[in-house]
């Protein structure tokens, strides 16, 4: 008796509860939608290799892409989650064993201390991240008219959109249509929220020589350093297709053995 006039005012109180947060839902997801539609714009739909289930990375368009970060990108954001082995994973972009040594070692690495207490250069190594171009966030600002190029290393999942933003971003630098007063220092590019981004277009045709011939539009070039940033937010996206596959396998194959041994167990029943 006493619990029936306890569960009473409780389950009155679920259910008040429970239509509290379906409204502040309802109203959460009405005020984001409003938001997307008045200031962003959908991205391109690009196709990427890595997309369905036994996608996987295209090793000369990632290190391709490396090369696009390297002589462009890289001389405003950094990559700090992102060690010179890991451009030789082979889940990634591939790179030989000499050739990560040798890219490694284009960079002069501050190291210490050292016994007498100072810090020093060295080249850079395998186990090193990669080198940032800024010592602080300070000076990058300082550096970019007071905006902070982020680091790129996990660019494409901090982004609605992902890696279709990000090409989008990068091929969306457009004039300004007509009436739309561009703030000084911003640049009018497409995709990014609200138009107005500090960062000046960064790849223009030719940007970069590629050494296996592919021509150097700014589209390609996109595209190729986008696969490559992708690779570096989601370094164990094949490994993990992979396992997803073989567990797969695993269960059609155990369906089927349960089904026959359920058939035999059954058939004399019959
Ligand atoms: C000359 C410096 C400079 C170069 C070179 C540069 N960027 Fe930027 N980037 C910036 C700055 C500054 C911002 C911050 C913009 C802002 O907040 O308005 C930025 C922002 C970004 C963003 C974040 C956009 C967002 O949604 O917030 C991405 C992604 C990006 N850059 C990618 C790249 C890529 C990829 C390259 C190389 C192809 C590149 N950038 C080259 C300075 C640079």
């Amino acid at each position: 008796m006493r619990r029936t006039s306890f569960s009473k005012p409780s389950s009155t109180l679920r259910r008040t509860a429970f239509a509290l947060v379906g409204a502040a839902a309802l109203a959460l997801g009405g005020a984001s939608a409003a938001v997307a539609a008045g200031d962003s714009v959908a991205p391109k739909d690009v196709s990427w290799s890595w997309e369905g289930p036994f996608g996987t990375f295209d090793r000369a368009a990632l290190q391709r892409g490396f090369q696009v970060y390297k002589e462009v990108c890289a001389a405003c954001h950094s990559l700090k989650y992102v060690k010179y082995r890991n451009l030789g994973d082979a889940g990634g972009p591939g790179f030989s064993e000499a050739e990560v040594k040798a890219i490694a070692a284009g960079y002069q690495i501050t190291d210490g201390p050292n016994d007498e207490g100072d810090m020093f250069e060295r080249p850079g190594l395998p186990k090193d991240a990669f080198k940032s171009p800024f010592e602080n966030e300070q000076l990058a600002k300082l550096a970019n008219g007071g905006a902070l190029p982020p680091d790129l290393s996990l660019m494409t999942k901090a982004r609605d959109g992902g890696a279709d933003y990000l090409y989008s971003l990068l091929t969306g630098y457009e004039d300004a249509p007509a009436g739309f007063e561009v703030g000084p220092g911003l640049n009018y590019n497409v995709y990014f929220p609200g138009h107005q981004i500090a960062m000046a277009q960064p790849i223009y045709e030719d940007s970069v020589s590629y050494a296996d011939g592919t021509p150097a539009t700014v589209e390609q070039m996109s595209k190729d350093v986008t696969a490559f940033l992708h690779w570096a937010a989601e370094p164990k996206l094949e490994a993990r297709k992979q396992t997803g596959f073989m567990v797969m396998t695993f269960l059609v194959i155990l369906a089927g053995l349960l089904y026959f041994t359920q058939r035999k167990i059954w058939s004399d029943q019959h």
